[in-house]
């Protein structure tokens, strides 16, 4: 079954995909305003909790999950968790498991990149403006300059589609032409561009007021505050680790599927980590959090959702050479998203390989029809309700970008720690060149890990029982009937692709493995 796969071309190409894939808007733009409104110190105490209770395991056994699939031919989620869930129930209960999985894998990829392109568009849109010097004039204030950009169409939908058609283009090239030249190329720039960017930011002083300077910023996120920690800050901590590091996807084990059966996945796992951690803390936390300080102070860095696109144009009108500098971090951003956004854009596109026999070229063309399908209503919202809520958006990322992420990781840990159990440990140390030990497996895999997201789990239902994302109409939109109908739209949305997301994997399982299936015996094994 394997031969007819595609292969990564090199180590050294792998790893960079698997670094643009964990590498993206979460690490540049989401990471630094969840910091910084959860408190700065206080919220880098749970972060870095969660990435060794739950990233590291679970990044391990996505690698795991995606290379015994692909040896059966398989690039995503749903045949993979059957594939191990097989081992410790019978194949009928297997197949539901992967059919839930695969669901959940299939509404995320579809669902997060509607939103994450629209962004990806406007971080290209701002590029132009830094350059042109579309926000540079001080009479109108940044908020109006971003509100002006998502509710003019001509701006919004020419670089969404831009972005998105060099999306479909990449994508159609294949994994090892498409997606790994531009990883390598894109990746070593985005690394570029960061350090100068930080570098920058740690020189900057104190430009605006003699209280607020860079390294108050820096100190702002590197002192662990203890008095500030809450549950809050846990939750948004654990999750932002699930997002930046692209676990409870699909996608880490989607390009884990183009490997060799031997190929190493620990070391890997902890390469993807690594990077994807500098690039985050580093990077992100330095360039962005302490110039947010320096020019606006510790209010000022709480600017939540808007810290990128509203709070730092501010800066860089202030700052010389702030074109140039806006430029340069809009540009970061862009190519940020542009290779996580290839990640989420083939997992598509292997499912309509794998399960209809589709080619890649045509795959491409239909995924990117999809995606202005699915994209539409986000671009739409504020151009005909001249609001500039993003309640869609909103929506779509509270249940799919963040939710479901965690429900993903339990199913998974479950699958992978319990029923394929001892012979999963097995499987990840297959070919490493380090080896996971098998205290490891038992303390994290088998019980701290699922222990914590469950427990994550339970605090975030209850979180967003109080936040009032459960009601007919949610607190985000009290005020502004008009909107109620795009957020109850989204939530139409989420249920139609979850049910053809189960439905879609369900059979695609069932497909596969029909004499399994009906005999409710395993038989079909690949060396
Ligand atoms: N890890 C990615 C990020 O940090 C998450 C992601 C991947 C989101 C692909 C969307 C698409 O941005």
């Amino acid at each position: 079954m394997s031969e007819s796969r595609e292969q990564w071309g090199s180590k050294i190409g792998l790893i960079f995909a698997m670094a643009g894939n964990a590498i993206g808007l979460g690490n540049f733009w989401r990471f630094p305003y969840q910091a910084a409104s959860n408190g700065g110190g206080a919220f880098m105490i749970p972060y870095f909790a969660a990435l060794i209770i739950i990233g590291i395991p679970i990044m391990l056994i996505e690698w795991n999950l995606g290379r015994y699939g692909g040896k059966y031919g398989h690039g995503t989620l749903a045949p993979m968790v059957y594939l191990q869930a097989r081992e410790g129930v019978k194949p009928k209960t297997a197949a539901v498991l992967g059919a839930i999985a695969g669901m959940m894998a299939f509404a995320v990829t579809l669902l997060v990149n509607s939103y994450y392109l629209q962004i990806i568009g406007w971080t290209l849109g701002y590029s132009y403006l830094s350059v042109s010097g579309g926000y540079m004039d001080a009479a109108k204030s940044t908020g109006e300059v971003f509100v002006n950009y998502i509710q003019t169409p001509g701006l919004v939908f020419t670089f969404w589609i831009i972005a998105l058609a060099m999306l479909g283009y990449t994508v159609m090239k294949g994994v090892q032409k498409g997606i790994e030249t531009w990883a390598k190329i894109m990746m070593p720039i985005l690394y570029i561009f960061g350090i100068v960017l930080a570098v920058r930011a740690l020189t900057i002083g104190s430009p605006v007021n003699p209280d607020w300077s860079s390294m108050k910023g820096l100190s702002y996120i590197w002192n662990p505050d203890f008095s500030a920690l809450s549950w809050k800050s846990a939750i948004a901590a654990a999750g932002q680790i699930f997002f930046t590091l692209s676990i409870g996807m699909g996608i880490i084990c989607n390009y884990a599927s183009y490997l060799q059966p031997d190929d190493d996945v620990v070391v890997s796992s902890f390469a993807t980590i690594s990077l994807n951690e500098f690039a985050e803390i580093i990077l992100g936390g330095t360039a962005v959090i302490p110039i947010a300080y320096a020019f606006m102070g510790p209010d000022g860095v709480g600017a939540g959702v808007g810290l990128s696109f509203i709070a730092l144009p501010n800066v860089f009108r202030a700052m010389g050479g702030g074109q140039f500098v806006g430029a340069l971090w809009f540009l970061l951003l862009f190519f940020a998203g542009f290779t996580s956004a290839i990640a989420m854009y083939n997992y598509l596109v292997a499912l309509l390989e794998e399960d209809l026999g589709i080619t890649r070229v045509k795959g491409a063309m239909i995924m990117f029809f999809a995606y202005i399908a699915v994209g539409l209503p986000v671009g739409l919202e504020p151009v005909l309700t001249k609001t500039a809520d993003l309640a869609y958006l909103t929506e779509v990322d509270n249940w799919v970008g963040s939710y479901l992420l965690i429900v993903l990781g339990l199913v998974e840990i479950c699958v992978v720690a319990f029923l394929m159990g001892d012979k999963a440990l097995e499987e990840i140390n297959r070919g490493g060149i380090w080896q996971i030990p098998s205290w490891f497996f038992n303390v994290f895999h088998k019980f701290l890990t699922p222990i914590s997201i469950a427990i994550l789990l339970i605090f975030s239902t209850l979180d967003y029982i109080k936040a009032g994302y459960f009601r007919a109409v949610p607190s985000f939109v009290e005020n502004s009937p008009i909107l109620v109908p795009w957020v109850n739209g989204a939530r139409v949305v989420i249920i139609v692709v979850l049910v053809a997301g189960f439905m879609q994997s369900y059979k695609s399982i069932k497909t596969k493995y029909a004499k399994e299936l009906s005999e409710n015996e395993v038989s079909i094994r690949v060396g």
